[in-house]
């Protein structure tokens, strides 16, 4: 039998990776944030000088990029650049290096190898769409635009990083409109995946559902 995995998509600080993070957590799954691949791809393109048009040389990057996830740090070539990663300007060139089809392929390999027993949460834009087509379970999280910048700036300031809400707010939407326009893995719900809106929802309350819906279709599967 396959490996189950659960995927979980949505737009830019719609809270899916807190939410995927915890239903791992709470299932004994691995875990895998594919948009800190992305995010990588685009510091080590930054830190390079790589134009972010130059689509041979960023798949070229995303093929060997030298990453290692250790517990909520991600060492790139030996430093450890979780901080750097979650800047805006990583952000943005992400949504910028993701547009390329090649990029994408290069890292489509290195998600599927997060796919180990017992079983494997991915948030992103495309898990349910793209990467593992044959999830158990596809979970699209949608939020208003106002509370995700509202989240997405409390999280930098957490993270001690300066933040400018309005900024933010503006940042986000671009990103979300390249995300959704691009050709190629555009953010899009799978046709098969459930929807979730959850603005006023507390995480508590989104994780319960989530492990609802995965416990309803293990019921399912077995009866
Ligand atoms: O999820 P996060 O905001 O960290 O992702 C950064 C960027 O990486 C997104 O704006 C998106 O363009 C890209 N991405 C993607 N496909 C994924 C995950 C992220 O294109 N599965």
């Amino acid at each position: 039998m396959s490996v189950p995995v659960i995927a979980i998509d949505g737009p830019s600080a719609s809270g899916k990776g807190t939410v995927a993070k915890r239903v791992a957590q709470a299932l004994g799954f691995h875990y895998l944030e594919s948009g800190a691949l992305y995010r990588l791809v685009a510091l080590a393109s930054l830190r390079t000088g790589l134009a972010p048009d130059d689509a041979a040389g960023l798949a070229r990057l995303a093929e060997t990029l030298d990453v290692r996830f250790s517990g909520d740090s991600v060492v790139l070539d030996g430093e450890d650049v979780s901080l750097a990663l979650y800047d805006e300007r990583c952000g943005e060139r992400a949504s910028r290096v993701a547009q390329h089809p090649a990029v994408r392929s290069a890292l489509l390999a290195r998600q599927r190898g997060f796919r180990r027993p017992p079983g494997l949460v991915a948030d992103g834009r495309d898990m349910g769409s793209v990467v593992f087509p044959d999830a158990a379970l596809k979970v699209f999280l949608t939020a208003s635009a106002d509370e995700r910048a509202r989240r997405r700036y409390n999280q930098l300031k957490q993270k001690g990083i300066h933040a400018n809400l309005r900024a933010l707010s503006r940042d986000l939407a671009a990103r979300d409109a390249r995300d959704t326009a691009r050709a190629v893995a555009p953010l899009k719900r799978a046709a098969d995946a459930r929807a979730l809106e959850c603005s006023s929802l507390p995480v508590d309350a989104v994780v319960e559902t989530v492990l609802n819906w995965w416990r309803a279709g293990q019921r399912g599967a077995s009866g």
